[in-house]
């Protein structure tokens, strides 16, 4: 066999840098120096990363224990061997993107998977390339199905940086690109009062990630996604569910609005759009899959939407792998556990650390630590890396950390995951 060709680490850390800031970002380049996080991430196993700080230099690159996972995209951690063989067994086996027009063998079949794990009669799947284009598709769906225009979403949430995704999501990312479309309305999560005064007979959808990660993982009320429902039936309005982030067996349900947010609370939406994990880290892929009727909008013209590389054939045939594994019974139950013991793990740090942190709150392997206030949440983020957790603050609730880890973790990855995340938080100023 021939050596591994070296792909990772092939330039000195420095000189990537300075490329990267020449050629792809400058101010982000300047953002990451001015935090004390200048690096480049180097290779990856499991449920860590590495950094090539010092890899040159033949000293230990940085370890870090991946609690971002980007948003659930590793939902399997780094290299996961059975991803990779599918991976490989799809190149050999002959596939690539395929002809997006034509019929298809693998979209079929990842098709014909989701529909059998998707709540209620939800059983059509349409292809993109990213959760954006997905959320995109979604609101065109529910437009051309209802014949309204107008569109409800959640303050703080985060759908996405295409058109329409774009204005369903929080003015912080639209407003510098001159962004504000008509007929989008915003309520406030969890609130079904304010939900019950917005929504009409014009409205054409709602759309709620059940658990909004970027906001800052907000639990609702038990009844408000009931209730949501009972009003979009009574209304004739579309529910949109975005579970992007909380779907694909991130709250140790299949999906959160199933079971994964309340167990016996569970909400059969018209449409959901997957993206993130769908392939757990390798090929682009994003779904939107709806209820039959919804079909309807194709009948005169099924190429109405099209994506060229939405969907690729290697993409959806790894996909499908992904999703055997995570809907395997022991494997729900396995993140249910592991969830439990990070959750009563950071529920007592609230105890500890009253005077800092406000609230603890998440489902299965998605957690969120709120602290007394915005600088404390940056603080926080820098204090994980530097004690070997990489963790962030939730874009658009920036006094809250959240912690997606792989959902590959093992009891002992949690106890070393809360004993770094502890060590941090004794490094905090307290407040005066
Ligand atoms: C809940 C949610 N929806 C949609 C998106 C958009 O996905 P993408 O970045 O693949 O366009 C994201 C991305 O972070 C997300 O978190």
């Amino acid at each position: 066999m021939s050596p591994e060709k070296q792909v990772i680490g092939t330039e000195s850390q420095r000189s990537l840098i300075k490329d990267y800031a020449r050629h792809v970002s400058e101010p982000k380049a300047n953002f990451f120096k001015s935090i004390g996080f200048g690096v480049i991430q180097g290779k990856r196993e499991g449920i860590r990363i590495t950094t090539l700080e010092g890899v040159r230099k033949n000293k230990p690159p940085r370890v870090l224990i991946d609690c971002r996972t980007s948003g659930g995209v590793f939902n399997l951690g780094h290299n996961h061997p059975e991803i990779i063989k599918a991976l490989k067994e799809g190149i050999d086996g002959g596939l690539n993107i395929g002809d997006h027009h034509l019929l298809s063998e693998q979209r079929a079949l990842l098709a014909r998977k989701l529909a059998g794990l998707l709540p209620g009669d939800i059983s059509k799947t349409q292809f993109c390339v990213g959760g954006g284009e997905a959320i995109d598709l979604a609101i065109k769906l529910a437009r051309a199905s209802t014949k309204r225009k107008k569109i409800i979403s959640a303050w703080t949430a985060y759908h996405g940086v295409t058109g329409l995704a774009l204005g369903a999501g929080d003015p912080r990312f639209k407003d510098a690109f001159l962004w504000n479309p008509p007929d989008f309305h915003k309520v406030k999560f969890g609130d079904i009062d304010d939900f019950r005064k917005v929504i009409d007979e014009e409205t054409a959808c709602c759309i709620f990630e059940p658990i909004p990660a970027t906001g800052g993982i907000l639990i609702p009320p038990k009844d408000y996604f009931p209730q949501v429902r009972e009003l979009c039936d009574e209304k004739g309005v579309l529910f949109i569910a975005d579970e992007v982030q909380t779907g694909l067996a991130r709250t140790g349900h299949p999906w959160a609005l199933d079971g994964g947010l309340y167990e016996d609370a569970k909400i059969v939406p018209d449409i959901v759009v997957l993206a993130k994990g769908m392939t757990a880290g390798y090929y682009p892929l994003a779904t939107c899959s709806y209820k039959p009727f919804i079909e309807e909008v194709f009948e005169d013209d099924p190429f109405l939407h099209i994506s060229t590389t939405g969907g690729s054939e290697l993409g959806c045939y790894v996909s499908r792998r992904m999703l055997e594994i995570i809907s395997q019974p022991a494997f729900l139950k396995h993140v249910r556990e592991m969830g439990r013991q990070l959750g009563n793990g950071l529920m007592e740090f609230k105890e500890e650390f009253g005077k800092l942190i406000t609230d603890v709150r998440g489902r299965g392997l998605m957690w969120g630590v709120e602290f007394i206030n915005d600088r404390y949440g940056l603080g926080y983020t820098l204090s994980m890396i530097e004690n070997g957790i990489l963790a962030d603050f939730c874009g658009n609730n920036e006094k809250t950390i959240k912690l997606m880890p792989p959902l590959i973790v093992e009891s002992d990855d949690i106890d070393e995951i809360l004993s770094r995340l502890d060590v941090a938080l004794k490094k905090l100023p307290m407040p005066k």
